[in-house]
């Protein structure tokens, strides 16, 4: 994919891995628009230059209404990005979790649906583009304090895997975008393995640029979880990472 000549929504720009990538796209000479729920950080971004869109993936209203400013402002928009993403503790001991696994599906996965099916018919119009999704090392490799994540990024997985091949002949390509732990989201505090944001961002925009791009984006930090069970280290892994269910906070000691 040449990055310097697209024109990229990035759907959960506003903080984070799609602020970073973003701005790389940008960097890299791409039109830029992101879109998401804080009116801050969008009135931050606008003054960087980027174009900036209100939205709340949970809400297909919103979405639809998103979709149609978007275009209106980019009627030559190639590549849509669907970043949005919450990742949630929960412990399913207790049933109060639900709250938080109904959030993390309908932002994740039906989330996702929504921004897909909003900006599928314009791609497929225009004969050209890319829809990038984004799962998770954890849609391969559980991580058991997460259990809805892990569901919600395995679905956009296999999601994204069948829309690539409904899409196969429109000229609209599905790259997935897989990321190890990143040091955002408060990750830099609890995780010191987490991959600086700058490095990540980096290795993504070099994996990007491959001609023809890949289906999946897995940076190196990444290949450990994606291919655990193909290498037969899955179950191990599975255990070593059940420990960290005692930083639930029902768990403690
Ligand atoms: N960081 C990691 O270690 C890691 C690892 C694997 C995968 N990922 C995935 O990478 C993506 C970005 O994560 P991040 O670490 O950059 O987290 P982040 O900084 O919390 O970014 C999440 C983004 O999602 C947006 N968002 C959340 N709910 C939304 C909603 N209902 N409607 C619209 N936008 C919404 C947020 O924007 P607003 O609050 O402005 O709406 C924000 O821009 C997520 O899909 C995450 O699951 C992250």
């Amino acid at each position: 994919m040449d990055l310097s000549n697209r024109t990229v929504l990035v759907v959960g720009g506003t903080s984070g891995i799609g602020r970073e990538l973003a701005r790389r796209f940008a960097a890299a000479g791409s039109q830029v628009a992101v879109a998401g729920r804080s009116r801050e950080a969008l009135s931050d971004l606008a003054a960087e230059g980027f174009g900036t869109f209100s939205i709340d993936v949970t809400d297909s209203a919103s979405v639809a209404s998103a979709r149609d400013a978007v275009l209106a402002r980019y009627p030559e928009l190639d590549t849509v990005v669907t970043m949005q993403g919450v990742m949630l503790l929960e412990d399913l001991r207790d049933p109060a979790h639900f709250e938080a696994a109904r959030v993390t599906i309908d932002t994740n996965l039906v989330g996702s649906i929504r921004v897909i099916d909003a900006f599928t018919p314009h791609l497929i119009r225009r004969g050209a583009g890319t829809i990038i999704t984004v799962t998770s090392g954890i849609a391969f490799l559980p991580f058991p304090p997460m259990p809805t994540y892990a569901a919600s990024k395995a679905a956009v997985h296999a999601y994204s895997e069948a829309l690539r091949a409904q899409l196969d002949g429109t000229g609209v390509g599905v790259v997935e975008l897989v990321p190890p732990a990143v040091a955002t989201a408060g990750q830099e505090k609890v995780n010191p393995h987490a991959l600086p944001l700058g490095d990540f961002a980096t290795e993504v925009m070099q994996l990007l640029s491959a001609d023809p791009t890949p289906r999946e984006i897995v940076v190196k930090a990444a290949l450990l979880h994606r291919w655990a069970e193909r290498d037969g280290t899955y179950g191990d892994l599975v255990a070593q990472r059940s420990e960290a269910l005692a930083m639930l906070p029902g768990r403690a000691g």
